[in-house]
């Protein structure tokens, strides 16, 4: 499979993941030598509709730190030619003739599949809608496991938080399933629980879950927790107190000792500061390796 669009996680076969790791791998010396000029001449959009602090930015630093060229607007909806009524489609056609790749966070579901299918210049979705997917979130979290973790084999992972938007919950849940004996927990109130399509993939390929409204019982064994938010406001019954899905220290004292934490960030209150310097917290350690998957993503594209 040569790379060309990346739209959704499901598109990455095992051993394009081994070469994307161990480009990422490279891309980690490349960065601490200061960079190359191998990509000099390559031009990147970031096309965001949506506000985006990482995935923006660490592909705008990935692109540097490969020698290349940034053009970017981050709020698209107001400051491309929409206001004006032009469709995704006729932006797309125009931005690829003035760039080599376009990085593109849109509102709707579908957008980057929709963007894609009109551009001649790779499109990667950095993340489509609410349900959608956010395939190069869920590399760098795959990565993350691995180079914590040592394996992808065998890993117990749960997910928690509002996991039916959960873009990149999704989009992991894709990737962890092409592992073996991996088994996941979706933990969330019954009306944020994750969406039958991704339990129907799993059913598919025979891979072990459970779903859960509590963290209790199974923080204590899995070697992932995966937080993510919660947004009070969705919550048709008040009475369900968000807090018990919350990572603090009594979660940190029943965790296995070598399990970690992660979360695509930006968090709210469901991680307390007070676990950010436990050794098992790594979500800014996986925001970092952001760039090095993302560089190492950016080669595949352009040496394809
Ligand atoms: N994880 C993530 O997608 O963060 P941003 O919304 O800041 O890009």
């Amino acid at each position: 499979m040569n790379l060309n669009h990346v739209i959704e996680s499901q598109q990455f076969t095992l051993p394009k993941i081994k070469e994307l790791f161990e480009r990422t791998e490279l891309m980690k010396k490349i960065v601490a030598r200061g960079g190359t000029k191998d990509y000099e001449n390559k031009i990147m959009a970031n096309l965001f509709y949506k506000p985006s602090t990482r995935t923006r930015f660490s592909f705008a630093s990935a692109m540097y730190r490969l020698g290349g060229k940034v053009m970017t607007t981050e709020q698209a909806g107001e400051f491309s030619s929409e206001v004006e009524g032009e469709k995704l489609e006729d932006t797309i056609r125009i931005i690829a003739h003035y760039s080599d790749v376009i990085v593109l966070r849109h509102v709707e579901e579908g957008g980057a599949e929709r963007a894609a299918s009109v551009s001649t210049v790779p499109i990667i979705n950095a993340g489509d809608g609410s349900g959608g997917q956010h395939p190069t979130q869920a590399l760098l979290d795959l990565y993350t496991i691995y180079s914590e973790c040592n394996t992808l084999d065998g890993m117990s992972v749960a997910f928690i938080g509002a996991l039916d938007t959960g873009r990149t919950v999704r989009s992991l849940a894709y990737l962890l399933s092409k592992y073996d004996r991996t088994k996941l927990y979706f933990i969330a109130p019954d009306e944020m629980q994750i969406k039958p399509d991704i339990l129907e993939y799993l059913d598919k390929r025979n891979v072990s879950y459970e779903l859960a409204n509590t963290t209790k019982g199974i923080v204590n064994r899995v070697d992932v927790i995966y937080q993510t938010r919660i947004n009070q406001n969705r919550l048709k019954s008040k009475k369900i107190d968000l807090s018990v899905y919350n990572i603090d220290s009594d979660v940190l004292k029943v965790m296995k000792n070598d399990a970690i934490i992660m979360h695509p960030l930006p968090r709210s209150v469901e991680i307390s500061h007070e676990v950010d310097s436990d050794h098992r917290a790594k979500y800014f350690r996986q925001s970092e390796n952001g760039i090095y998957v993302r560089m190492a993503l950016l080669t595949m594209l352009f040496d394809n």
